[in-house]
């Protein structure tokens, strides 16, 4: 995709209805196309990449709209700060058994001055816009500090005709203190979803959720027969064939305990002590005492769990959502093979969904923390796409003050590789004791056989999920020409270094 432009200029157009005002309001945003230089690369592919884009979003999102995807994005889903005015932090942790816990680092900071934060959203608001598929919907996740004011903003920049709904998501269950929080403890936040066009039919696959119950509860809902539990439904508009076909396996329903009589002259299915028959639906029975219905959604989602009763999603980094959470945004609103865009990635857990999915995925954050936590999920993931890491120019690189001895020796067309002895100097500096194994130190070892210098390409990622394994340092791959083998080696603090052997 070639640059188009140097600089990106959006406004809104001026609508009728109610607006919002702040200080310094502008609903225009104009940014300058800034470079992007690729810093890491998974695998090779003729089509555009998968990304993740290190900077500030704003300048993400101008870059997107100057190199050709205008108007492609599917489906965009924002989790931006709440405007909470508060620091997000991760905990520094040791990995393997023991997993000590020393000090924490901070993630991202939500402070803004008032009317800041309407700025800051209608901007990056309006080039969003730009960047969705005519098809394609917004979804914009925010809680009950911001979330009239952007619902507002967004019928000021979509339109209020192109306002689809809002989900009520029961993101936790009031625990502690919170359960005496005054005026109802706050357990759901507010996710805003906005089509691209009033004129276009979005892409849309209304899920469905199942609801599961034991014999008792099951009981108390439903009526049973030698096959099961069951519900019945008004016929409606079935013609006198289905109904007869239905009644042949046993799925009409007559009430007052007559039976269901089959008029064929007069081509009428009725009950024969009166009252209307009913087309039977029946439970389905998964195990002896296990019992699943199967519901439409509605707007109201209490039943996808968050972070805290699933702590083997947890990744350590603050706010982060589930994936059952974007399985049913991007299962009902995109499709394989269509761009997700979430410009807020945090832990990458939509762009984690987006790759399990099949769909293609950009991802943005201006904190490394961020892109290094959800590259990470991509390698763990069991198929990992071709993919691209690309920073802003002048946009900051982790710190690296990192030492390790890397030896490298070849055998019968293999390149083996040992890393040991891993110093993080921020690591060492937070403990009062040397590492007893310099593993725990260490979130992940990955090898380039055949670095350039500039962009690293990885073949090897040793980056183990959950706490407790650590890295192994040994590493094998078959041998490549002339290459520079370098290590990537990343701390628990989200420092990293590449060393060149
Ligand atoms: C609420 S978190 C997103 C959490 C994410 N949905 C998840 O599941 O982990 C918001 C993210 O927005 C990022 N962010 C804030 N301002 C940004 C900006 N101007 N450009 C890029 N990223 C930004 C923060 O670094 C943070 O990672």
């Amino acid at each position: 995709m070639t640059e188009e432009t140097a600089r990106i200029e959006v406004c809104a157009p001026e609508r009728d209805g109610p607006t919002l005002s702040w200080p310094g309001k502008r609903l225009c945003a104009r940014v300058d196309v800034p470079s992007l230089h690729t810093v890491e690369s998974f695998g090779a592919t003729n089509d555009a990449p998968n990304l993740l884009l290190h900077g500030d979003n704003l300048c993400s999102l101008a870059w997107l709209l100057a190199n050709g995807y205008r108007g492609q994005i599917r489906l965009i889903y924002i989790d931006p700060p709440f405007d909470s005015d508060g620091d997000y932090t991760s905990a520094n942790r040791l990995r393997g058994q023991r997993g000590e816990v020393f000090g924490s680092r901070v993630q991202y900071r939500d402070r803004r001055q008032d009317g800041d934060y309407l700025q800051f959203m209608a901007e990056r608001l309006l080039l969003l816009k730009e960047l969705l598929h005519p098809d394609g919907t917004l979804w914009l996740h925010c809680d009950h500090r911001a979330s009239t004011r952007l619902q507002l903003l967004l019928e000021e920049i979509f339109g209020a005709e192109c306002y689809l709904n809002t989900i009520a998501w029961r993101s936790q269950v009031a625990r502690g203190a919170k359960v005496h929080a005054r005026f109802f403890p706050r357990s759901t936040h507010s996710i805003h979803i906005f089509a691209a066009t009033a004129q276009a039919e979005p892409t849309w696959h209304p899920p469905r959720r199942e609801i599961e119950m034991t014999r008792a509860e099951a009981a108390a809902q439903f009526m049973e027969d030698e096959r099961g539990f069951f519900r019945t439904s008004h016929p409606g508009s079935y013609r006198f064939e289905t109904l007869v076909q239905l009644h042949a396996q046993g799925r009409i329903y007559a009430p007052h305990g007559g039976d269901v009589v089959i008029d064929e002259a007069n081509r009428r299915v009725y009950a024969s002590n009166g009252g209307n028959i009913g087309v039977k639906y029946y439970v389905e029975q998964r195990g002896r005492d296990r019992f699943i219905v199967t519901r439409a959604v509605d707007n109201l989602w209490d039943d996808i769990p968050g972070l805290g009763t699933i702590p083997s999603e947890d990744v350590n980094y603050p706010t982060q959502k589930t994936e059952g959470l974007l399985q049913r945004i991007l299962g009902t609103a995109s499709e394989p093979g269509d761009w997700v865009l979430d410009a807020f990635a945090g832990s990458g857990t939509s762009v984690a969904v987006a790759n399990k999915l099949a769909r293609r995925w950009i991802g943005c954050d201006d904190n490394w923390g961020s892109i290094r936590t959800t590259a990470g999920r991509i390698y763990r993931a069991n198929s990992v796409v071709p993919f691209e890491i690309r920073r802003q120019d002048g946009h900051p690189a982790p710190p690296n003050s990192i030492t390790a001895s890397v030896h490298t020796h070849h055998a019968d067309g293999i390149l083996h590789i040992s890393v040991d002895d891993v110093r993080s100097a921020a690591v060492l500096l937070h403990l009062s004791t040397p590492l007893v194994d310099w593993r725990t130190g260490v979130q992940s070892i990955a090898v380039d056989p055949a670095y350039d210098g500039v962009v690293f390409r990885p073949q090897v990622v040793d980056a183990p999920a959950g706490r407790k394994t650590l890295v192994t340092g040994e590493y094998s791959l078959p041998m490549t020409q002339n290459g520079v083998v370098a290590v990537q080696i990343v701390d628990v603090m989200g420092n990293e270094v590449v060393l060149v052997e």
